[in-house]
């Protein structure tokens, strides 16, 4: 997997006077079923989340509220994805090593995960997961 394969998928936006509304259909606008929602909230200013990668998740990841930035990196290359619009969810593939910096105060950042929760398939370390990248994303 390359970071190319990560990328802003834009959501339906049914715009109307008394509030936006967006949706996300599992294997129709990502692809992958959502098995599980997880999100990211009062989170301190300077405060760094994820530095960590997953063997086989896929996510997807929205900034419900506010801003942030995240930092995608195969093992060869990276790129950073500012996250600010409630419609835009950024796509992250297997395989990818992956930094949420410059949260703003008061945002939110959801999580939309092809599977449960299992720290088996995390890369805590990042040098681990290095090794492992350079034999896979080719
Ligand atoms: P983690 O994924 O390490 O968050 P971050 O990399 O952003 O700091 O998760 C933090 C803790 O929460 C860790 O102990 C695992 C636990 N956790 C769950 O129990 N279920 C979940 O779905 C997630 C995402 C985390």
């Amino acid at each position: 997997m390359s970071v190319k394969d990560c990328k802003i998928i834009e959501l339906p936006k049914i715009s109307d006077p008394r509030g936006n509304l967006t949706f996300v259909e599992g294997g129709q606008h990502i692809p992958f079923d959502i098995k599980r929602v997880y999100y990211l909230y009062d989170v301190p200013g300077g405060a760094e989340r994820g530095a960590h990668g997953h063997k086989k998740l896929q996510q997807l990841i929205i900034a419900m509220s506010g801003s942030f930035d995240v930092v995608l990196d195969d093992g060869f290359e990276k790129k950073s994805f500012h996250m600010n619009r409630s419609y835009y969810g950024l796509y992250v593939s297997p395989m990818m090593w992956r930094d949420i910096t410059n949260v703003s105060s008061g945002a939110v950042c959801m999580v939309l995960a092809s599977d449960y929760y299992h720290e088996a398939d995390y890369y805590r370390d990042y040098n681990a997961f290095l090794c492992d990248s350079r034999g896979v994303n080719k």
